[in-house]
């Protein structure tokens, strides 16, 4: 079966990353989405397990037209009979748009159409439609090249954690795991998030350091409802924990103490409890000796305007001096203003475009390179 892998914009070399370390192959790493071809247990495995992804999309037609009647008539060629739980409910989720069909809920509909034909062809009766709470999605996404039909393996949205989180600016947590792929991070070495509000992006970071799966669970997946996955025992696939490193562990800091309970709170969820400190301090105060020996990473998502109290060009000034007086550690940092980013006063060695939260971000990576005087080093 072939699997189209979406994820956030600028994230598609972190899912296929984190295919790979999965001794799964990518057949293709496209804009958006990166594509699998495999079978129903690694489907599932995958599901269940990756971090990075925000579907998962069992393609069950690809390259059939984009106009409305051809399209309702390749839809109605599929097997849907064979796809389709009895007595589930169904709905059409649409994405993109082809030069005739411009509108989502008009081209879900085309779609819908497709399928009941196909249900009163075989003479079977079709499983009802559920537009509020479908158990089954039927992904359909439009491109000017054609349109690809599939269904939605979680029939949701994967990168909500279950964590309740509650935060003023907080990433998505697929794409904190994608920024964490991207900078290559893996274990042995201290991560430290000097701005962590809610502790997104360090609990990400240190998941994907220490190789621990996103462990969804498989009764909340639609896969668990499809008959293709029934003869799989979905609880037996999920990958075990790993133990995590010694070696590896993080700190986070805030200004903020409102926030540090909830940081705490998610790493706690995250199960990183042990292997994570969470201290309220504002990076100013930060004491490069009270940090754990290094080299390790400064992983960190800066305010970037002032919704979230101060002046940001200081607090991205002081974030570069405390990185210049941690030499040979690496920092990673999401901008998602290049004025702010010269603040730091250091040059990127790797800069990822990455869309966050309808913003074009840059995602940086830095190596803290010995400098004879720290405080007379000069912006760039
Ligand atoms: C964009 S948010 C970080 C979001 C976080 N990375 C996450 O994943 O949820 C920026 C954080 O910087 C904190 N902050 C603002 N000024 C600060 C300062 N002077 N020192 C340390 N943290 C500060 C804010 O309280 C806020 O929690």
């Amino acid at each position: 079966m072939q699997l189209r892998l979406c994820a956030a914009g600028g994230l598609q070399q972190a899912v296929a990353r984190e295919v790979e370390r999965m001794s799964v192959d990518c057949t293709e790493v496209g804009h958006g989405a990166v594509r699998v071809e495999t079978d129903a247990a690694t489907a599932a495995r995958l599901t269940l397990a990756l971090r990075t992804v925000s579907r998962v999309i069992w393609e069950v037609g690809v390259g059939l037209p984009n106009t409305r009647h051809e399209l309702t008539r390749a839809v109605a060629q599929l097997g849907w009979e064979k796809l389709l739980p009895a007595g589930r409910g169904w709905a059409v989720r649409a994405s993109g748009r082809s030069p005739t069909l411009t509108h989502s809920g008009f081209a879900a509909q085309v779609v819908a159409d497709g399928i009941r034909e196909r249900f009163a062809a075989v003479g079977r009766q079709q499983p009802p439609v559920d537009l509020e709470r479908p158990e089954i999605l039927v992904d359909l996404h439009l491109a000017a090249q054609g349109a690809e039909v599939g269904l939605d393996l979680a029939a949701r949205s994967l990168h909500p954690r279950g964590s309740g989180r509650r935060a003023v600016a907080p990433l998505r947590e697929d794409v904190a795991a994608g920024l964490a792929h991207l900078a290559e991070i893996d274990a042995g070495s201290p991560i430290i998030d000097p701005f962590c509000g809610s502790g997104t992006l360090l609990a990400e970071t240190l998941a994907v350091a220490l190789g621990l799966p996103a462990r969804r669970a498989a009764r909340t997946l639609a896969l668990s409802r499809l008959p293709r996955f029934s003869d799989l025992n979905l609880e037996a696939l999920s990958p075990p924990t790993p133990v995590p490193g010694e070696t590896t562990a993080g700190w986070g800091f805030d200004a903020d103490t409102r926030v540090i309970t909830q940081a705490r709170r998610i790493l706690t969820h995250y199960g990183l409890d042990e292997v994570a400190r969470i201290r309220a301090c504002a990076v100013d105060r930060l004491d490069p000796a009270s940090l754990p020996p290094g080299p390790g990473w400064i992983v960190t998502n800066p305010p970037w305007g002032r919704r979230l109290g101060g002046e940001p060009s200081t607090l991205w000034r002081a974030l570069g001096t405390l990185a210049r007086r941690l030499p040979g550690w690496r920092l990673a940092v999401l901008s998602g203003d290049p004025s702010l980013t010269r603040h730091l006063g250091l040059r990127a060695d790797r800069r990822f475009p990455v869309r966050v939260g309808g913003v074009d971000a840059r995602w940086l990576l830095y190596s803290i390179r010995q400098v004879r005087n720290p405080s007379s080093a000069s912006l760039r």
